[in-house]
């Protein structure tokens, strides 16, 4: 059954939308007359920067210079509306699951684990929140002023997903935002647009009018007026380095905008001798296959001490074979189809440049492709002159670098654009000590015998270079939406 969209909410309304549409196609295939294409399964308004602005207006209204009823509101109060929109959002969840699995082609397992992962985080973050407000509701005498340090919203936010985590990721930046009492302009990503349909009726009962505004419409058309307008005081992203840095560059006064961003990531997995290697193999596959590699946290690129890398190859192709490829809602299905349509091109451009300097596909079936299906490739050896050394592939590559020196990897570490995360492989604890040292300082997550990731969610999400500005998890995202301001009495 195909999601035609024609309304979005703007300023407490569902508006009716009459304009072009957006039509959605599935990254899933299915038999037609004309033989097998990628499925239709509904369309989105293509708004102009028209309803943008309005919408625009209607946060700015609804914010009223920090006077408006809800960033006024008192906290526990917000908290209810919030608890109130998160049991409508529990009972959308057998339509948002399912548009996950057709828009991005995410697993059954991983769509619904998406989905109760928000839902938990929404929950953790109201937790949080009383615990923060129940420490800053009382006063502190300091040298003669009782003080009351208080948590304060920041204005409109301009809040952007990302395609793989297109809920949860937009979520972890939209709900502490919106609980700390900013309001709220949302553009849903280009994929993954349709789940957060059932979402807007939600939003609109749950918030007071212009609380919550949806914004539709390409990117470079209805985003620069916005950020033109001077009146977004929080953007928040989760994307790509480049664009974060063209949108920060339209706002007239970039020293009063605030920027809470997820950006680029090439994680590294380091392979020493001493490491366990069926762990290093364990790990490093999913770290760097699960979403088919479409992870800003996944494993990007691998170091092998040489001594070790032909078993590493032998048994890490082995448990790539083993993998199963399916549409979502297969049984136990680890492989899917990709999304975005011209990645398949993207992927066959890095392997034949990885060939030109040497490098091979060393894995049966590696990079073949079927309808929007990409086999994983296993690419080795990898060096410096190629794109897969430095360029962030987010897909089903894995590029491996032979080395002999630990000192090798850090220099990479150095070197790279990149600050994320870091997964060391080794049994040898002096070693580990001496790469945990330098390496925490140039990433800002160094996992030992395991594979990066974001979660647990109430750990700090951040990235140091081009990966990351500000700092999300459940608490830190708190404090990334509001500003600390104190109100001060002086006791005579
Ligand atoms: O795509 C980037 C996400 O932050 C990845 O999150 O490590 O939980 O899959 P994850």
């Amino acid at each position: 059954e195909e999601l035609h969209q024609k309304r979005y909410l703007s300023n407490g309304e569902m508006k009716n939308w009459d304009g072009p549409l957006h039509e959605v196609y599935s990254p899933v295939y299915i038999k037609t007359s004309e033989g097998l294409k990628p499925k239709l399964i509904g369309s989105y308004p293509v708004g102009t920067e028209k309803e943008a602005q309005e919408s625009l207006n209607a946060a700015v209204e609804a914010y009223n210079d920090g006077r408006g009823e809800w960033p006024t509101m008192p906290v526990s109060e917000r908290i209810k509306h919030v608890e109130l929109f998160t049991k409508k959002m529990i009972a959308t969840k057998e339509a948002v699951v399912k548009l996950i699995m057709w828009e991005i082609g995410k697993s059954h397992a991983d769509s619904i684990k998406e989905f109760d992962r928000t839902v938990e985080y929404i929950y953790a973050t109201i937790d949080a929140l009383k615990d923060i407000d129940r420490d800053s509701s009382g006063f502190q005498i300091v040298e003669g002023i009782a003080a009351q340090v208080r948590r304060s919203p920041l204005g409109v936010v301009l809040c952007m997903g990302p395609f793989n985590y297109p809920l949860n990721e937009t979520f972890t930046t939209l709900i502490p935002a919106l609980i700390m009492g900013n309001t709220i302009l949302f553009k849903p990503p280009k994929f993954g647009t349709l789940l957060h349909y059932p979402l807007q009726e939600a939003f609109q009962e749950a918030f007071p009018k212009g609380v919550v505004n949806v914004i539709y419409g390409r990117g470079n058309v209805i985003i620069p007026g916005l950020m033109q307008s001077g009146k977004i005081n929080v953007l928040t992203l989760i994307g790509s380095s480049r664009v974060a840095n063209e949108l920060k560059k339209q706002h007239p006064k970039v020293n009063q905008l605030r920027a809470v961003l997820g950006l680029d990531a090439k994680n590294a997995s380091i392979i020493t001798q001493n490491a366990d290697l069926d762990l290093a193999v364990k790990e490093t596959l999913t770290g760097s296959l699960s979403f088919n590699g479409q992870r800003c946290t996944a494993l990007k690129i691998v170091f092998v001490q040489k001594s070790i890398a032909d078993d590493f190859i032998k048994k890490f192709n082995k448990a790539v074979s083993e993998l199963k490829f399916g549409l979502p809602w297969e049984e136990g299905v680890n492989l899917t189809p990709l999304p975005e349509p011209y990645k398949i091109d993207y992927l066959n451009d890095c392997i034949a440049d990885a060939e030109k300097f040497g490098a091979k596909v060393v894995n049966e079936n590696g990079a073949k492709t079927n309808e929007s299906f990409f086999y994983p490739a296993v690419v080795y050896p990898v060096n410096k002159e190629m794109k897969l050394y430095y360029e962030e592939q987010f897909g089903p590559i894995v590029p491996i670098v032979p080395f002999d020196d630990l000192e090798e990897t850090i220099q990479y570490l150095i070197n790279s654009t990149h600050g994320q995360q870091v997964s060391i492989f080794s049994n040898n604890s002096d070693e580990v000590a001496w790469l945990i040292d330098p390496l925490v300082n140039l990433v800002s997550r160094v996992n030992v015998n395991s594979q990066s990731q974001r979660g647990p969610d109430v750990l700090p999400f951040t990235g140091r270079k081009d990966s990351a500005e500000g700092t999300l998890s459940v608490t830190d995202a708190i404090r990334s939406f509001s500003i600390r301001s104190l109100v001060a009495f002086k006791m005579n």
